[in-house]
């Protein structure tokens, strides 16, 4: 029989705390022999010793198979250094280059879109993890007065660039689309240009297209149908894959992975926070959570549950078994069993 695989599970804080539970029943019914080993890294923590995550609980996390994450925020935490603790550790030191976040839509009813001819969307943003304008560099001189400069650097490296492109070719199905903005960003836009035409040429198979940045949101709201795969930098992945999450029924659905392909080392974490607005009342919609646990399977190579996990989400969905926020009345729970009892 083939090796367990282990996950590390971190619910984190507010509604993670709810909804990855759901995650991992799904899992469980899946029955594909994983074994799980749940860690309380999160703001209890760092509130009672100033640690979210200390290191030898980092080093146990790091050394599973996958890492399903549900969502680090807590609103009585100001400190940026606390998601940087959990979130950017994760990304940063495990050098999880790829964030792909798919985008597809599951029922016509979630569309924000009025005019139905255009709702159909099925892209996945890969967004550059762990430069751009997230890579933490920068200064600030004369703080706290009227002269305060506050410089935050746009870091493009052509290793960390190609290489992401390299992986939106490889899972392209028909087009990769990259967005920039090198008419107002011209080194940064020069470098990511350069590594597309070069990924390009190495793709012959595959169209390329490029956008600016700005005219590609235009776009993804206009013609969402159009696109395949996006790849961009960093921050402007962040706010595309909100804007396609949206397109596709919102954050109850929009699943997200971390992947380092060369590793095969991934951190899975819906695209959603830990929403304190609703945690605790077990309203939560449990579909991010769920998809992106099918990610997480899919990425261990059980491409066939991961499929049979969408499906039964979408057929939940379909039925209204869902929660509120989609248009149904179920609890975060019963809307987990109502995808379990179709898997
Ligand atoms: C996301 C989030 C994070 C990000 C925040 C919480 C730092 O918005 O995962 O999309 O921008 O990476
Ligand atoms: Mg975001």
């Amino acid at each position: 029989m083939a090796e367990r695989r282990h996950v590390s599970v971190i619910p984190g804080d507010g509604i993670g705390r709810e909804v990855i539970p759901e995650a991992v029943r799904v899992l469980e019914a899946l029955q594909l022999g994983l074994e799980f080993e749940t860690c309380d890294a999160g703001a209890e923590r760092f509130l009672a010793s100033g640690q979210a995550m200390p290191q030898e609980m980092y080093d146990q996390v790091v050394a599973a198979d996958a890492i399903l994450l549900g969502a680090i925020g807590d609103p009585r935490i100001e400190d940026p250094a606390y998601s940087a603790q959990v979130l950017r550790r994760l990304r940063n030191g495990l050098d999880l280059y790829a964030n792909v976040r798919p985008a597809r839509l599951l029922d016509d009813r979630l569309s924000p879109l009025k005019d139905a001819e255009r709702r159909a969307i099925d892209v996945i943003v890969v967004r550059e993890n762990t430069e751009g304008l997230y890579s933490g560099q920068g200064s600030t001189f004369h703080r706290g007065s009227e002269r305060e400069v506050a410089i935050q650097d746009h870091y493009n490296s052509y290793t960390g660039v190609s290489r992401v492109i390299e992986y939106a070719f490889g899972i392209a199905r028909r087009e990769v689309a990259m967005a920039d903005k090198w008419n107002a960003m011209p080194h940064a836009g020069g470098l990511w240009q350069r590594c597309f035409r070069e990924a390009a040429a190495r793709h012959p198979e595959v169209r390329a297209r490029h956008l600016m940045i700005d005219a590609c949101a235009l776009h993804l709201i206009h013609n969402p149908s159009s696109f395949d795969v996006l790849v961009t930098e960093n921050c402007f992945g962040d706010i595309l894959s909100d804007i396609c999450a949206s397109l596709a029924g919102g954050l109850g659905v929009a699943p997200s992975a971390n992947v380092n392909p060369s590793t095969s080392k991934g951190v899975f974490e819906p695209v959603h926070g830990s929403a304190p607005d609703i945690a605790g009342q077990g309203v939560a919609n449990p579909a991010a959570a769920i998809l992106t646990a099918a990610l997480l399977v899919q990425h261990l190579g059980f491409a066939e549950a991961a499929e049979r996990v969408r499906e039964a989400v979408g057929a939940a969905i379909r039925a209204c078994e869902c929660t509120r926020d989609m248009g149904g009345s179920l609890s975060t729970s019963e809307a987990g069993a109502a995808i379990i009892r179709r898997l």
